[in-house]
């Protein structure tokens, strides 16, 4: 299949600063692709060169088959976009943000009157139609940039950081709507620094940090191939975790020891679960979960994805 996005050594720099370094990804129809990684990774500075408003420093970029540096009007009006700040007018009513917004693409009136009533519908927010902005919560609000993005039916949707912010509830409402999307066949691209996120929405994913792509897969296969198994979590009273002198080292090849918790990861959580108290060690807490996409970040940059 024609990819939809191809990047090639795709580069960001600001003055002394390279804030996207060199990055290869390929992005096909259809899928859910993501971009994983905490706070000035670049993730936002990928997006924009996607979306045509930022111009790349160095690299190619093609988007539908369009140079953004060249065919930028023409490729935004083919582009959702939902920005990491909502920037909606607060002073208008839900109906008149997607009103405007609609016209700033080649559409009739007639039309953007339909389409707002299905999104409108789409996103749950018939009846906060006249609202102002300024009333709505985060989740609305976050859904009428959904639904403003979704209004030139784009044929790829790109959302930065769509729930960053939220309660877990609102969390829920849009990763309902996303899926959605997904199931109706449209491409869609995600940033997000929440793993849970990640694993729930995207086939495919980069891990970015500092810049770079430090690895790219389904949630699954980088899950098998960084962080295979499962984890046993062990939290102990404050001061206690710099007494230990390599106890919880012993216990697996492989560990991590954070500021706040120790992590042991194993093929038998049972058996070092077992192993910790036999060792005499008195955590405060002890769970086993399955390894995550926050394990595989762990494992390759040595750092968590959320400070
Ligand atoms: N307009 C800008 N001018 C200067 N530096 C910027 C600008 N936009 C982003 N940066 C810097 O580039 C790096 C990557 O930022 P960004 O792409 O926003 O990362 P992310 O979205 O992953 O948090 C950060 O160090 C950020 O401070
Ligand atoms: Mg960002």
């Amino acid at each position: 299949m024609e990819p939809l996005i191809q990047a090639t050594r795709l580069t960001k720099v600001f003055g002394d600063l390279v804030a996207v370094d060199g990055v290869d990804f390929v992005v096909t129809p259809g899928e859910t692709f993501g971009f994983l990684g905490p706070n000035g990774a670049g993730k936002t500075s990928v997006m924009r060169m996607i979306g045509a408003t930022s111009p790349i420093s160095g690299g190619e970029l093609s988007v539908l088959g369009l140079n953004p540096e060249t065919d930028g009007p023409l490729l935004r009006s083919r582009l959702g976009v939902v920005p990491q700040e909502n920037n909606l007018d607060a002073e208008l009513s839900v109906y008149d943000n997607l009103m405007m917004y609609g016209r700033y693409f080649d559409l009739s009136r007639t039309e953007i009157r339909m389409r707002i009533e299905e999104l409108l519908e789409f996103v749950q927010l018939t009846e906060k139609r006249n609202d102002k902005i300024q009333a709505l919560s985060g989740g609305m609000k976050r859904r009428v940039v959904i639904a403003r993005g979704l209004i030139n039916s784009p044929d790829i949707f790109i959302l930065d950081e769509p729930t960053t912010g939220l309660d877990p509830q609102a969390r829920h409402v849009l990763w309902d709507r996303l899926y959605r999307l997904k199931q109706q066949g449209v491409t869609l691209i995600i940033t997000t620094h929440y793993m849970d996120e990640a694993e729930q929405l995207c086939d495919r994913l980069v891990v970015m940090d500092k810049g770079r792509i430090v690895a790219e897969g389904s949630p699954r296969a980088l899950i098998e191939e960084h962080a295979p198994g499962e984890v046993v979590e062990l939290r102990f009273p404050v001061g206690v975790l710099e007494t230990l002198d390599g106890q919880i080292e012993r216990l697996s090849p492989r560990t991590e020891v954070l500021a706040d918790r120790a992590l042991i990861y194993t093929d038998d959580a049972e058996r070092t679960i077992s192993a910790v108290t036999t060792n005499g060690l008195e955590p405060e807490m002890m769970l086993a979960r399955r390894s995550s996409l926050e394990d595989v970040f762990l494992r390759l940059t040595g750092r968590t994805l959320v400070e």
